[in-house]
C-alpha cells in the first residue's frame, strides 16, 4: 500500500526566523510511515532546503514557469526549482487560477514542465460553490483533469492530483468525508481511462483539513493525503494530521 501524502502549504507566509521555528517543531515530530512535503514561498526554499536535507521530508515549491527558460521575467523554471533541491511542486492552486487567471491548459503546461524536471507535480483542481449548487462539480474537475492528461498523458501515473473544493479553502468548510471521496473516486475512474497505473495516482484533499476531520478524510478508500493550507502553519496541527495519516 502507498504512503499518504501530507503536503503543508505555506502559501504567502513565513519569516526566516518563524520558518526555522516551524520546520525544526515539524521535523522534532514527524516520523515514519507518510511522507510529509512543505510548499514554501520561493524565496525560502533554500532556507527550507538546509532545514530538511537528509530527513526525508520533501522540499515542495508553490508554481513554476510553464515554459523551459529566457525572456520571462520574475519566474521560476522547473530546472531552477530542481537545482536547489525541490521534490514536488503545487501547479493550478485555485488561489492562482483565480487572480491569476491560470487556464486549464496553462496549468496542463505547468505540470509537463515539472515533470520534465523530475519534480512530482500537485495538480489542484476542484469546483467553485456557484458550480457546487448548479450541479456541476462532475463536469468542472473531469474537464480540469482531462487538460492535464491530454498533455501529459505518457507519464500522468507520476502527477499527484489534489482535489481543493474552493468553497472549502480557508472557510472553516470541509467537504464531508462523503463528499469528498465520490469526486474522489470519480476522479480514479478518469485516471483508470487514461493509464492503467491509475492506483499509483496519490489523490489528496485540500480545503480547511484540520487536526479534528483529517482522519475520518483520511479513513475514505479514495483519500490519499492532503494538501493542508492554514493548519500547515502551526506545527501542533500539522502534526496531528501527519498522525492521522499514519494511522
Ligand atoms: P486551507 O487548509 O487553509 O483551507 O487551505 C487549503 C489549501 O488551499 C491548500 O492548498
Amino acid at each position: 500500500m502507498k504512503q499518504k501524502l501530507i503536503a503543508g502549504n505555506w502559501k504567502m507566509n513565513g519569516s526566516l526566523s518563524a520558518n526555522e521555528a516551524l520546520v525544526r517543531a515539524v521535523q522534532a515530530g514527524a516520523a515514519t510511515g507518510c511522507q510529509v512535503a512543505m510548499c514554501v514561498p520561493s524565496v525560502y526554499l533554500s532556507q527550507v532546503q538546509s532545514l530538511v536535507a537528509g530527513s526525508g521530508i520533501w522540499l515542495g515549491a508553490q508554481d513554476v514557469s510553464a515554459h523551459e527558460q529566457g525572456a520571462y521575467t520574475g519566474e521560476v523554471s522547473a530546472a531552477m526549482l530542481r537545482d536547489i533541491g525541490v521534490r514536488c511542486c503545487i501547479v493550478g492552486h485555485s488561489e492562482r487560477r483565480q487572480h491569476h487567471s491560470e487556464s486549464d491548459a496553462l496549468v496542463a503546461m505547468k505540470a509537463k514542465q515539472a515533470l520534465a524536471a523530475s519534480i512530482t507535480p500537485i495538480v489542484c483542481i476542484g469546483e467553485t460553490l456557484a458550480e457546487r449548487e448548479a450541479g456541476s462539480t462532475a463536469d468542472v474537475v473531469r474537464r480540469q483533469l482531462a487538460a492535464v492528461i491530454h498533455l501529459n498523458g505518457h507519464c500522468i501515473s507520476e502527477i499527484v492530483l489534489a482535489y481543493e473544493p474552493v468553497w472549502a479553502i480557508g472557510t472553516g468548510k470541509t467537504a464531508s468525508p462523503e463528499q469528498a471521496q465520490q469526486v474522489h473516486a470519480l476522479l480514479r475512474a478518469q485516471l483508470r481511462a487514461a493509464t492503467v497505473q491509475a492506483d499509483r495516482v496519490s489523490i489528496v484533499y485540500g480545503g480547511s483539513m484540520n487536526a479534528a476531520n483529517a482522519a475520518s478524510l483520511l479513513a475514505q478508500p479514495d483519500i490519499d493525503g492532503g494538501l493542508v493550507g492554514g493548519a500547515s502553519l502551526k506545527a501542533a496541527d500539522f502534526l496531528s494530521i501527519v498522525a492521522a495519516a499514519r494511522s
